[in-house]
């Protein structure tokens, strides 16, 4: 008896990849409800989704008018109660567990019992989360990419838990998004952070080595590879906070060197040097 048509959706979490999965699940139609935990982190994450649907305007994408509807389809609250009747809650919380697992518990107390729960963790386990509901068959990860109104992929991660129908539910809630889902394990990492994230931190051991500059592994990467950015364009990007927690969930996991966090990275996030976020990485951004 769970939802197999999705009508409403609510996002818990309104930064940079809620914002961003809310901003999509609103172009591609769905009434969202949007929830963070504070006013003014909700005012910032409404914030970033109005000025996204300005530039589409600017650049003539979207009407005046649609970009007016679209706000009418989005309502942002800092109260959970709020998404009670939504068919499908998207989590994109922190990357910390202990968040996840409270999150969880509450919303399978919230919500109604056939509604689907899904998370967009990047690397940590969705069968733990599943395992705290009263409904683990109706939960699923769903891991978008950023920024997420562009990148086409979505990663439907399948705990050992998750019914069939549920699965075929959100991979056609993933197409009506204009996603193209792949389907991986509960694994840490799942497919794309599998492979991402130690090319990720090589280069970062490249540097702590002397073996090329930052910029020359950057330029090299993208003109010798193709790649849209270079890999420290790209950890600025992702934010370094995000890389190391999921760098540190695949190392526990399987504990293979490759994927342990190095030095440096270790220290710019204690430094709070987070990328484009924090106006510093490895980059400086005004
Ligand atoms: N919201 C909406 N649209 C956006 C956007 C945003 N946040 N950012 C860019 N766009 C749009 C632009 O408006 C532009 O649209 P048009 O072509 O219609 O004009 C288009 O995207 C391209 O943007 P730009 O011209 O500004 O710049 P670009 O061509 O350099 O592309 C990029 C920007 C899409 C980010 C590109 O550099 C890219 O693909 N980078 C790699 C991103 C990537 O690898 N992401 C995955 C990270 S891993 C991850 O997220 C998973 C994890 O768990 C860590």
């Amino acid at each position: 008896m769970a939802v197999t048509t999705i009508r409403s959706v609510g996002v818990v979490g309104c930064g940079l990849m809620g914002s961003g999965i809310a901003q999509t699940c609103v172009q591609a139609g769905y009434e969202v409800v949007v929830r963070e935990v504070s006013e003014e982190l909700l005012h910032k994450g409404l914030q970033r989704i109005y000025e996204a649907w300005e530039m589409l305007v600017s650049k003539g994408r979207v009407s005046r008018e649609q970009a007016e509807e679209y706000r009418q389809r989005l309502r942002g609250t800092v109260a959970l109660e709020e998404l009670a009747s939504c068919d499908l809650v998207i989590e994109a919380v922190v990357e910390r567990m202990e968040e996840k697992l409270r999150l969880f518990t509450a919303l399978d107390r919230l919500l109604k019992p056939e509604a689907l729960i899904v998370s967009n963790t990047s690397s940590l386990s969705v069968t733990q989360m599943a395992a705290v509901t009263r409904r683990p068959q109706q939960v699923c990860g769903l891991h978008f990419f950023n920024p997420a109104p562009v990148m086409k992929l979505v990663e439907i991660v399948r705990p050992i838990t998750a019914s069939e129908e549920t699965i075929e539910t959100v991979r056609r809630f993933a197409e009506s998004l204009g996603k193209t889902p792949v389907l991986a394990r509960d694994t840490a990492g799942f497919i794309v952070n599998f492979l991402l994230i130690p090319y990720l931190l090589s280069a970062i051991r490249m540097l702590e080595n002397g073996m090329a500059s930052r910029d020359d592994i950057d330029t090299a990467m993208k003109l010798g590879c193709g790649y849209p950015m270079g890999p420290f364009t790209l950890l600025d990007y992702v934010g370094l906070d995000t890389t190391l927690w999921a760098a540190e969930a695949i190392y526990e996991e399987y504990k293979e060197p490759l994927y342990a966090p190095p030095p440096l990275l270790r220290r710019m996030v204690a430094a709070g040097l987070l990328g484009r976020k924090s106006g510093r990485g490895f980059y400086e951004y005004s």
